[in-house]
C-alpha cells in the first residue's frame, strides 16, 4: 500500500490515541487490517465493540449491518463510523422490512405465526433484527447457528430463517439431523412466498430465499477438481456456501473457525478454502509451510467489503482528528431496542 497513506493513517491513529477503536472484519484488505485494533468474525466483533466502553469513536472496517450492530450494542456516548457508506451487503439487502412483514402475514394466514420462531443471521439490517426481537426470536452468526436453532426449536415448532437460505439449510441438515424435505424456501417476490398452506404448515425450517453473492459461487465441481488435482487436500468452506458444496467439504465454519483450523494444521498439509479471497490470501501468506489455496478461481473478492480501503480509512481517521464525525451509523431508538433484545438473546445462548 501507498507509504504516504500508511504514514498518514499511523499519525492520525497516534493523535487519536485511546479515543478511537478500529475493528476489522477478516474479509478486509491487508492495507486496512494492519490498522485494526482487533480483527474477528461478525460475532467476535459485535462482542468486542460492546466491550470497549472507553473509546468514544469506533471505526468499523466491515459492512453496514456490522456497524449497525456495533451501534446497537455500544453505549449512547459511543459513535460508530463506517469509512465508506457504500459498504453494504447484498445478502442483507435481500430481506427488506416490508417483505418480512408480508411473510409474517402469510404465516398468520396459514395459521402458524404463533408456532414459528424467527431467527436472523447477523447479516441483516437492524430493521430485520428489530422485527425478530419483537417476535420473540434470536440473531445468529455462522459460529453459533446451531446453538441459536436449538434454542429456537425449544421455543416453538417451526423456524423462519432469514436471510441466508444456505446457512439455514446447512445448519439444519448437517448439524441438527433435519432432512432436506423439512426445509422449504420462501420467495419474497411471490405471494405467500410461492408456497402452499400445507407446505408452510409442514416445514420445520422456512428458509428465506437469500444468499451471499460471493459464497454462492463456489461449486461442487471445484471441490471435485481440487480433490483430483491435490491428493489429500482438506476442503474447508464457510457455511454460506451452497449445500452441495458444504456437503462435499471436509470442514465447515465461520471465518474465525477457518483461521483457527489453519493455525492448528500440520506443516506440509494442503488446504483448499472456500471463503472470501482477502482472507484466503492472508492465510496463504501467514502459513508458508502449508499449501493453502483458493477453492474456486471463478470466485472473487466481496466487492462491498473491499470498498473500505486505505484512502477511506485515512479520510475517516483524519476527519476525527479535525473534530468531525464522518459517516456515523445510527439506528433509531425503537428499532435498536428490539434489535438488542434479539442480539442479547444471541449473546446469552448457552
Ligand atoms: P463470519 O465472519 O461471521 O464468518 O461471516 C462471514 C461474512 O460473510 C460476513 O459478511
Ligand atoms: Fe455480504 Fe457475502 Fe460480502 Fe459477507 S461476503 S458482506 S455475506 S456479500
Amino acid at each position: 500500500s501507498d507509504p504516504a497513506l500508511v504514514a498518514r493513517a499511523r499519525a492520525a491513529k497516534e493523535a487519536l490515541g485511546d479515543s478511537v477503536f478500529v475493528l476489522g472484519h477478516h474479509y478486509q484488505r491487508d492495507e486496512v487490517i494492519q490498522f485494526a485494533d482487533v480483527t474477528g468474525d461478525s460475532f467476535k466483533l459485535a462482542r468486542d465493540a460492546a466491550a470497549r466502553p472507553q473509546a468514544p469513536y469506533i471505526v468499523f472496517c466491515g459492512v453496514h449491518f456490522m456497524a449497525e450492530s456495533a451501534d446497537i450494542l455500544t453505549g449512547a456516548d459511543q459513535k460508530v463510523i463506517l469509512p465508506d457508506l457504500a459498504a453494504g451487503c447484498s445478502m442483507a439487502d435481500m430481506a427488506t422490512f416490508d417483505q418480512v412483514e408480508d411473510c409474517w402475514d402469510a404465516l398468520a394466514d396459514a395459521g402458524i405465526a404463533d408456532r414459528v420462531v424467527p431467527v436472523t443471521y447477523m447479516n441483516s439490517s437492524a430493521d430485520i433484527k428489530g422485527f425478530v426481537g419483537r417476535h420473540g426470536g434470536v440473531v445468529c452468526t455462522s459460529s453459533n447457528a446451531k446453538r441459536a436453532l436449538d434454542w429456537a426449536f425449544a421455543q416453538g415448532e417451526q423456524v423462519l430463517f432469514l436471510p441466508d437460505q444456505h446457512l439455514g439449510r446447512n445448519t439444519a441438515v448437517l448439524e441438527m439431523g433435519l432432512s432436506l424435505d423439512d426445509c422449504v424456501v420462501y420467495n419474497p417476490r411471490r405471494p405467500s412466498g410461492g408456497l402452499t398452506r400445507e407446505q408452510l404448515q409442514n416445514a420445520k425450517m422456512i428458509l428465506w430465499q437469500g444468499h451471499c453473492s460471493v459464497h454462492g459461487r463456489f461449486s461442487k465441481a471445484a471441490v471435485d477438481e481440487v480433490r483430483e488435482r491435490v491428493p489429500g487436500v482438506n476442503v474447508l468452506v464457510h457455511p454460506e456456501c451452497r449445500h452441495e458444496v458444504v456437503n462435499a467439504a471436509d470442514l465447515v465454519g465461520s471465518t474465525e473457525y477457518i483461521i483457527k483450523a489453519l493455525d492448528a494444521a500440520e506443516p506440509g498439509s494442503s488446504w483448499a478454502i472456500g471463503t472470501e479471497l482477502n482472507l484466503v490470501k492472508r492465510l496463504a501468506n501467514a502459513h508458508p509451510d502449508k499449501n493453502v489455496m483458493f477453492l474456486d478461481k471463478a470466485v472473487c473478492f466481496c466487492s462491498t467489503m473491499n470498498r473500505i480501503d486505505l484512502p477511506h480509512l485515512v479520510w475517516a481517521l483524519e476527519s476525527l482528528v479535525r473534530g468531525e464525525v464522518p459517516n456515523q451509523i445510527t439506528v433509531d431508538a425503537e428499532t435498536a431496542h428490539y434489535a438488542k433484545v434479539a442480539l442479547d438473546q444471541m449473546l446469552a445462548l448457552p
